[in-house]
């Protein structure tokens, strides 16, 4: 591939995918715009290279266009994705008819208020972490901030430096006011790309981006963090371990932990709870406890809205309960189908 031909087709793809390109092949890949990027990828030393022109071949949008197409100039062409659009009504021409916005919100509320006991589970997390540290896996709502926020009031007791990241600048802000709500605002600093508040707090809101950064300059010597009065790492929604494009951050986050802090990680969705643990385990000097907690407090209702504007319940049974099974509804299920041939085409290949 001549480097005309390269620059064309990096050019077409979005930044994030060409991060993926660069995992393994470029150093520090991911503090760089689209233009550097490309810059680093044609200097890369043939072999690479040739490796890098496989992995488009393969994966991306195809390569070799054909001739009509390749005689157009770059602006008029399109992508695969951009030949099929979905149709505006789809929903209309079969199938169940929609379901109304009333009827999905039906029955919920706010519960009756009562006093509040933490469950076993929570209390175990806690405790756990005074010597390990902690994997929490359990559904959305079940308590996870609990584990965190008496976590956090043990480390900042013993003077240490709490760091809790989320993987969006949205929750961290969140999250920066209900924690500040709960310890005071002169306890409570935030950092993420857009914010930077209180950063000698106790306790620090950051994006995970953000701390994996500050690792890495701590570890070359760039930037003081306060390392050796870091006492508690959470890593919120830890589930983007698995992401196949933002994984490395978390990955490289927890390598780069330093050793005396403790590592809390929540998720609602890890498919392998214990694999992580174990993974943890051999890599950090003290072992990794998971607490793996199935069952639902908070019931789950879901609704799929078709681009078309059709509704339609997510669920089979109307709420999924108690961590048991599920089962798509099959509305829903037609719908999704019928989105995916209009938008992919029939073989489903992006
Ligand atoms: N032991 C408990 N008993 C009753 N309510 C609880 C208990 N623990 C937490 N809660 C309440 O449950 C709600 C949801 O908790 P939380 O936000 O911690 O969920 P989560 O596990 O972090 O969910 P997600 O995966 O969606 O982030 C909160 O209103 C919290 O006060
Ligand atoms: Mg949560």
């Amino acid at each position: 591939m001549t480097d005309e031909e390269l620059i064309s087709f990096l050019e077409d793809l979005p930044l994030r995918r060409l991060h993926v390109l660069a995992r393994g092949r470029v150093h520090r890949h991911f503090r760089m715009g689209k233009q550097r990027l490309i810059d680093v990828f044609l200097k890369l030393p043939p072999q690479i290279r040739s490796a890098l022109e496989e992995d488009l071949r393969s994966t991306t949008i195809p390569i070799k266009a054909s001739p009509p197409e390749a005689q157009q100039p770059r602006s008029q062409k399109k992508s695969s994705r951009q030949l099929q659009t979905p149709s505006r009504h789809p929903g209309k021409s079969s199938g169940e008819p929609s379901t109304t916005v009333a009827d999905l919100l039906e029955g919920l509320g706010v519960p009756p208020s009562t006093t509040f006991v933490p469950d076993p589970w929570q209390v175990d997390a806690v405790s756990q972490l005074a010597t390990t540290d902690v994997i929490v896996s359990a559904p959305t709502g079940s308590g996870k901030t609990y584990v965190a926020v008496e976590a956090m009031k043990q480390a900042m007791a013993k003077d240490s430096t709490v760091i809790y990241t989320s993987p969006l600048k949205a929750l961290s802000n969140t999250k920066y006011m209900e924690f500040s709500h709960l310890f005071g605002h002169e306890q409570v600093g935030i950092l993420t790309g857009d914010r930077r508040d209180n950063a000698q707090a106790p306790l620090l809101i950051m994006t995970t981006e953000i701390l994996r950064n500050l690792l890495y300059d701590a570890a070359s010597g760039e930037i003081d963090l306060r390392l050796n009065t870091l006492g508690l790492v959470i890593l919120d929604e830890s589930q983007f371990l698995a992401d196949p494009e933002r994984g490395v951050v978390w990955e490289e986050t927890i390598i780069f932990c330093p050793t005396q802090a403790r590592l809390l990680l929540l998720s609602a969705s890890i498919g392998n709870p214990q694999e992580l643990a174990d993974w943890l385990t051999s890599i950090r000097p003290i072992p990794c406890h998971l607490i793996h907690h199935r069952r639902r407090s908070v019931p789950l209702r879901g609704a799929y809205l078709h681009p078309a504007g059709k509704l339609s319940p997510l669920f089979k049974s109307r709420d999924i309960t108690q961590g048991a099974g599920y089962a798509f509804h099959p509305e829903t299920k037609r719908l999704f189908s019928k989105y995916e041939l209009e938008t992919f085409g029939p073989r489903g290949g992006r």
